[in-house]
Protein backbone atom coordinates (compact mmCIF):
# COMPACT_ATOMS: atom_id res chain seq x y z
CA UNK A 1 0.00 0.00 0.00
CA UNK A 2 1.56 3.77 -1.40
CA UNK A 3 0.27 6.75 0.87
CA UNK A 4 1.09 10.41 0.15
CA UNK A 5 -0.06 12.64 3.00
CA UNK A 6 -0.29 16.03 2.33
CA UNK A 7 2.71 16.76 0.09
CA UNK A 8 3.88 19.38 -1.38
CA UNK A 9 6.85 20.41 -4.00
CA UNK A 10 8.19 22.97 -5.53
CA UNK A 11 10.52 23.67 -8.37
CA UNK A 12 13.57 25.77 -8.32
CA UNK A 13 12.97 26.44 -4.63
CA UNK A 14 10.22 28.85 -5.60
CA UNK A 15 7.64 27.51 -8.21
CA UNK A 16 5.17 25.48 -5.99
CA UNK A 17 3.11 23.00 -8.16
CA UNK A 18 1.84 20.58 -5.69
CA UNK A 19 -0.33 22.26 -2.15
CA UNK A 20 -1.15 19.37 0.17
CA UNK A 21 -1.65 16.48 -2.18
CA UNK A 22 -3.18 13.25 -0.17
CA UNK A 23 -3.96 9.88 -1.46
CA UNK A 24 -4.18 6.05 -1.21
CA UNK A 25 -3.17 3.34 -3.38
CA UNK A 26 -4.26 0.20 -1.61
CA UNK A 27 -2.65 -2.85 -2.46
CA UNK A 28 -3.83 -4.89 -5.37
CA UNK A 29 -5.76 -2.18 -6.72
CA UNK A 30 -5.95 0.44 -9.90
CA UNK A 31 -6.37 4.00 -8.84
CA UNK A 32 -6.32 6.59 -11.50
CA UNK A 33 -5.04 9.95 -10.90
CA UNK A 34 -7.11 12.15 -13.21
CA UNK A 35 -6.62 16.37 -14.37
CA UNK A 36 -5.99 18.24 -17.16
CA UNK A 37 -2.31 19.67 -18.34
CA UNK A 38 -0.37 21.56 -15.32
CA UNK A 39 -2.55 19.96 -13.00
CA UNK A 40 0.79 17.65 -11.24
CA UNK A 41 0.11 14.52 -12.22
CA UNK A 42 3.76 13.79 -13.40
CA UNK A 43 5.36 15.26 -10.41
CA UNK A 44 3.07 13.21 -8.27
CA UNK A 45 4.77 10.76 -9.40
CA UNK A 46 8.38 12.36 -9.69
CA UNK A 47 8.08 12.49 -6.12
CA UNK A 48 6.82 8.78 -5.58
CA UNK A 49 9.86 7.43 -7.75
CA UNK A 50 12.45 9.66 -6.48
CA UNK A 51 12.93 11.60 -9.46
CA UNK A 52 11.81 14.88 -8.35
CA UNK A 53 16.17 15.95 -8.03
CA UNK A 54 16.68 15.06 -11.71
CA UNK A 55 14.03 18.01 -12.26
CA UNK A 56 14.96 20.52 -9.07
CA UNK A 57 12.35 20.03 -7.71
CA UNK A 58 11.86 19.21 -4.26
CA UNK A 59 9.45 18.05 -1.56
CA UNK A 60 9.13 21.17 1.49
CA UNK A 61 6.35 19.27 3.24
CA UNK A 62 4.22 15.92 3.44
CA UNK A 63 4.94 12.37 3.56
CA UNK A 64 4.90 9.78 1.32
CA UNK A 65 4.80 5.84 2.76
CA UNK A 66 5.29 2.53 0.74
CA UNK A 67 4.67 -0.85 2.47
CA UNK A 68 5.55 -3.68 0.61
CA UNK A 69 4.49 -6.69 0.46
CA UNK A 70 6.72 -8.42 2.74
CA UNK A 71 7.65 -5.70 4.42
CA UNK A 72 7.45 -2.53 7.32
CA UNK A 73 6.56 0.69 6.20
CA UNK A 74 9.20 2.80 4.18
CA UNK A 75 9.39 6.39 4.12
CA UNK A 76 10.33 6.76 0.05
CA UNK A 77 11.21 10.74 0.08
CA UNK A 78 14.67 11.79 0.22
CA UNK A 79 15.45 7.76 -1.07
CA UNK A 80 17.54 7.66 -3.86
CA UNK A 81 15.98 6.34 -7.29
CA UNK A 82 17.75 3.50 -7.19
CA UNK A 83 17.07 2.25 -3.95
CA UNK A 84 12.92 3.18 -4.84
CA UNK A 85 13.61 0.91 -7.85
CA UNK A 86 14.30 -1.56 -5.50
CA UNK A 87 12.11 -1.49 -3.13
CA UNK A 88 9.49 -2.67 -6.10
CA UNK A 89 8.55 0.75 -7.59
CA UNK A 90 8.63 1.14 -11.11
CA UNK A 91 7.44 3.86 -13.14
CA UNK A 92 6.75 3.93 -17.19
CA UNK A 93 7.31 7.60 -18.33
CA UNK A 94 5.03 9.91 -20.29
CA UNK A 95 5.12 10.08 -23.73
CA UNK A 96 6.72 6.50 -23.81
CA UNK A 97 10.21 7.37 -22.87
CA UNK A 98 12.59 4.22 -24.45
CA UNK A 99 15.16 4.51 -25.35
CA UNK A 100 15.05 5.33 -29.57
CA UNK A 101 18.72 4.21 -30.18
CA UNK A 102 18.84 0.83 -28.74
CA UNK A 103 17.15 -2.48 -29.53
CA UNK A 104 13.95 -3.53 -28.31
CA UNK A 105 16.21 -6.28 -26.75
CA UNK A 106 18.28 -3.43 -25.08
CA UNK A 107 15.86 -1.45 -23.91
CA UNK A 108 14.45 -4.98 -22.09
CA UNK A 109 18.14 -4.91 -20.46
CA UNK A 110 18.39 -1.63 -19.66
CA UNK A 111 15.03 -2.48 -17.29
CA UNK A 112 16.50 -4.89 -15.91
CA UNK A 113 19.58 -3.11 -14.34
CA UNK A 114 18.05 -3.33 -10.69
CA UNK A 115 16.60 -7.15 -11.63
CA UNK A 116 16.88 -9.95 -8.48
CA UNK A 117 15.51 -12.44 -11.10
CA UNK A 118 16.52 -14.04 -13.78
CA UNK A 119 16.73 -11.54 -16.68
CA UNK A 120 17.01 -13.88 -19.62
CA UNK A 121 13.71 -15.85 -18.37
CA UNK A 122 11.87 -12.47 -17.89
CA UNK A 123 12.83 -11.20 -21.45
CA UNK A 124 11.58 -14.85 -22.53
CA UNK A 125 8.77 -14.41 -21.07
CA UNK A 126 8.00 -10.86 -22.44
CA UNK A 127 8.66 -12.25 -25.61
CA UNK A 128 5.54 -14.84 -25.02
CA UNK A 129 3.50 -12.31 -23.81
CA UNK A 130 4.43 -9.51 -26.53
CA UNK A 131 5.04 -11.24 -29.79
CA UNK A 132 5.33 -7.99 -31.58
CA UNK A 133 8.19 -7.22 -29.16
CA UNK A 134 9.69 -10.54 -29.79
CA UNK A 135 10.00 -10.25 -33.25
CA UNK A 136 11.63 -7.11 -33.60
CA UNK A 137 14.04 -8.19 -30.82
CA UNK A 138 16.98 -6.66 -32.69
CA UNK A 139 15.69 -3.66 -34.42
CA UNK A 140 16.04 0.00 -33.47
CA UNK A 141 13.18 0.76 -30.95
CA UNK A 142 13.06 4.38 -32.70
CA UNK A 143 10.97 2.57 -35.57
CA UNK A 144 9.01 1.07 -33.51
CA UNK A 145 4.69 1.94 -33.61
CA UNK A 146 3.73 4.35 -31.16
CA UNK A 147 1.55 1.58 -29.44
CA UNK A 148 5.02 -0.99 -29.79
CA UNK A 149 6.95 1.33 -27.89
CA UNK A 150 4.18 1.91 -25.63
CA UNK A 151 4.20 -1.96 -24.91
CA UNK A 152 8.36 -1.87 -24.45
CA UNK A 153 7.58 1.24 -21.95
CA UNK A 154 5.55 -1.27 -19.89
CA UNK A 155 7.45 -4.26 -20.79
CA UNK A 156 10.37 -2.55 -19.28
CA UNK A 157 9.32 -0.70 -16.44
CA UNK A 158 7.93 -4.72 -15.79
CA UNK A 159 11.59 -5.85 -15.94
CA UNK A 160 12.15 -4.81 -11.93
CA UNK A 161 9.75 -6.83 -10.97
CA UNK A 162 7.89 -4.12 -9.61
CA UNK A 163 5.30 -4.71 -7.12
CA UNK A 164 3.34 -0.85 -7.76
CA UNK A 165 3.67 0.21 -11.19
CA UNK A 166 3.46 3.92 -11.83
CA UNK A 167 1.90 4.50 -15.55
CA UNK A 168 2.09 8.23 -16.85
CA UNK A 169 -0.59 8.74 -19.17
CA UNK A 170 0.08 5.00 -21.42
CA UNK A 171 -3.51 6.28 -23.57
CA UNK A 172 -1.36 9.66 -24.80
CA UNK A 173 -1.48 9.80 -28.48
CA UNK A 174 -2.45 6.14 -29.31
CA UNK A 175 -5.24 5.19 -31.69
CA UNK A 176 -8.37 3.95 -29.91
CA UNK A 177 -7.56 0.65 -30.90
CA UNK A 178 -4.25 0.25 -29.01
CA UNK A 179 -5.94 2.07 -26.11
CA UNK A 180 -7.81 -0.51 -26.23
CA UNK A 181 -5.05 -3.32 -26.01
CA UNK A 182 -3.08 -0.94 -23.16
CA UNK A 183 -6.08 -1.14 -21.25
CA UNK A 184 -6.21 -4.50 -21.70
CA UNK A 185 -2.77 -5.43 -20.86
CA UNK A 186 -3.30 -2.75 -17.27
CA UNK A 187 -6.16 -5.10 -16.56
CA UNK A 188 -4.25 -8.82 -17.09
CA UNK A 189 -1.26 -6.96 -14.94
CA UNK A 190 -3.67 -6.07 -11.87
CA UNK A 191 -5.56 -9.80 -12.52
CA UNK A 192 -1.75 -11.20 -11.76
CA UNK A 193 -1.87 -8.95 -8.50
CA UNK A 194 0.12 -5.59 -9.70
CA UNK A 195 -1.03 -2.82 -7.92
CA UNK A 196 -1.19 0.14 -10.49
CA UNK A 197 -1.38 4.03 -10.03
CA UNK A 198 -2.56 4.78 -13.39
CA UNK A 199 -2.39 9.09 -14.27
CA UNK A 200 -4.44 9.80 -17.31
CA UNK A 201 -6.37 12.67 -18.83
CA UNK A 202 -8.38 10.34 -20.78
CA UNK A 203 -11.08 9.62 -17.66
CA UNK A 204 -13.17 7.14 -19.37
CA UNK A 205 -10.43 4.79 -19.99
CA UNK A 206 -9.12 5.54 -16.42
CA UNK A 207 -12.29 5.10 -14.74
CA UNK A 208 -13.40 1.96 -16.12
CA UNK A 209 -10.07 0.45 -15.29
CA UNK A 210 -9.85 1.55 -11.65
CA UNK A 211 -11.96 0.91 -8.41
CA UNK A 212 -11.04 4.37 -7.17
CA UNK A 213 -10.35 7.96 -8.64
CA UNK A 214 -8.31 11.18 -7.82
CA UNK A 215 -9.01 14.25 -9.44
CA UNK A 216 -6.13 16.74 -9.65
CA UNK A 217 -6.04 20.93 -10.48
CA UNK A 218 -3.69 22.99 -9.82
CA UNK A 219 -1.57 21.05 -7.35
CA UNK A 220 -4.62 20.01 -5.16
CA UNK A 221 -7.09 17.29 -5.56
CA UNK A 222 -10.42 18.56 -5.89
CA UNK A 223 -12.29 15.30 -5.80
CA UNK A 224 -11.95 11.73 -5.00
CA UNK A 225 -14.47 9.04 -5.11
CA UNK A 226 -15.45 5.61 -6.57
CA UNK A 227 -14.90 5.23 -10.38
CA UNK A 228 -18.77 4.48 -10.54
CA UNK A 229 -19.47 7.32 -8.19
CA UNK A 230 -17.28 9.62 -10.60
CA UNK A 231 -18.45 8.76 -14.05
CA UNK A 232 -22.34 9.10 -12.91
CA UNK A 233 -21.05 12.73 -11.81
CA UNK A 234 -22.61 15.61 -13.68
CA UNK A 235 -19.91 17.77 -13.12
CA UNK A 236 -17.19 15.48 -14.04
CA UNK A 237 -18.90 14.62 -16.78
CA UNK A 238 -19.58 17.90 -18.00
CA UNK A 239 -15.71 18.95 -17.07
CA UNK A 240 -14.45 16.22 -19.39
CA UNK A 241 -16.78 17.14 -22.25
CA UNK A 242 -16.10 20.44 -21.74
CA UNK A 243 -12.65 20.11 -21.82
CA UNK A 244 -12.79 17.55 -25.07
CA UNK A 245 -14.69 20.94 -26.63
CA UNK A 246 -11.88 23.36 -25.60
CA UNK A 247 -14.66 25.09 -23.65
CA UNK A 248 -14.07 24.33 -20.09
CA UNK A 249 -11.08 25.26 -17.98
CA UNK A 250 -11.47 24.06 -15.09
CA UNK A 251 -13.08 21.54 -12.71
CA UNK A 252 -14.02 24.17 -9.60
CA UNK A 253 -15.36 26.60 -12.53
CA UNK A 254 -18.07 23.88 -13.86
CA UNK A 255 -19.03 23.11 -10.46
CA UNK A 256 -19.90 26.86 -9.56
CA UNK A 257 -21.39 27.28 -12.50
CA UNK A 258 -22.98 24.21 -11.96
CA UNK A 259 -24.25 25.72 -8.93
CA UNK A 260 -25.30 29.18 -9.73
CA UNK A 261 -27.67 27.39 -12.71
CA UNK A 262 -28.74 25.53 -9.80
CA UNK A 263 -29.47 28.70 -7.36
CA UNK A 264 -30.77 30.54 -9.90
CA UNK A 265 -33.17 27.74 -11.72
N1 LIG B 1 11.15 20.92 -14.05
C1 LIG B 1 10.20 21.85 -13.87
N2 LIG B 1 10.52 23.09 -13.54
C2 LIG B 1 9.56 24.03 -13.33
N3 LIG B 1 8.25 23.80 -13.41
C3 LIG B 1 7.87 22.56 -13.74
C4 LIG B 1 8.81 21.52 -13.99
N4 LIG B 1 8.13 20.39 -14.30
C5 LIG B 1 6.84 20.73 -14.24
N5 LIG B 1 6.67 22.02 -13.92
C6 LIG B 1 5.38 22.73 -13.75
O1 LIG B 1 4.65 22.09 -12.73
C7 LIG B 1 3.27 22.07 -13.03
C8 LIG B 1 2.77 20.65 -12.98
O2 LIG B 1 3.38 19.93 -14.03
P1 LIG B 1 3.17 18.36 -14.23
O3 LIG B 1 4.06 17.97 -15.33
O4 LIG B 1 3.31 17.68 -12.93
O5 LIG B 1 1.64 18.35 -14.70
P2 LIG B 1 0.80 17.18 -15.35
O6 LIG B 1 -0.48 17.10 -14.58
O7 LIG B 1 1.59 15.95 -15.48
O8 LIG B 1 0.47 17.78 -16.79
P3 LIG B 1 0.37 17.06 -18.25
O9 LIG B 1 -1.00 16.48 -18.31
O10 LIG B 1 0.54 18.18 -19.19
O11 LIG B 1 1.44 16.04 -18.32
C9 LIG B 1 3.12 22.75 -14.37
O12 LIG B 1 2.76 24.08 -14.16
C10 LIG B 1 4.51 22.65 -14.97
O13 LIG B 1 4.75 23.74 -15.83
MG1 LIG C 1 2.25 14.85 -17.07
Amino acid sequence: MLEIANLEVVYHSVVRVLDGVSLKVPEGSIVALLGPNGAGKTTTLRAISGLLDVHDGQATKGTITWEGPSGDPKALLGSPAEQIVGAGIAQVMEGRRIFADLTVEENLLAGAHVSSGDVKQDIQKFYERFPVLGDRRKRTAGYLSGGEQQMLAIARALMSRPKLLLMDEPSLGLAPKIVADVAELIRELNDEGMTILLVEQNAAMALDLAEYGYVMENGKIVRDGPSQELLDDEDIQEFYLGMGRGETKSYRDVKHYRRRKRWLS
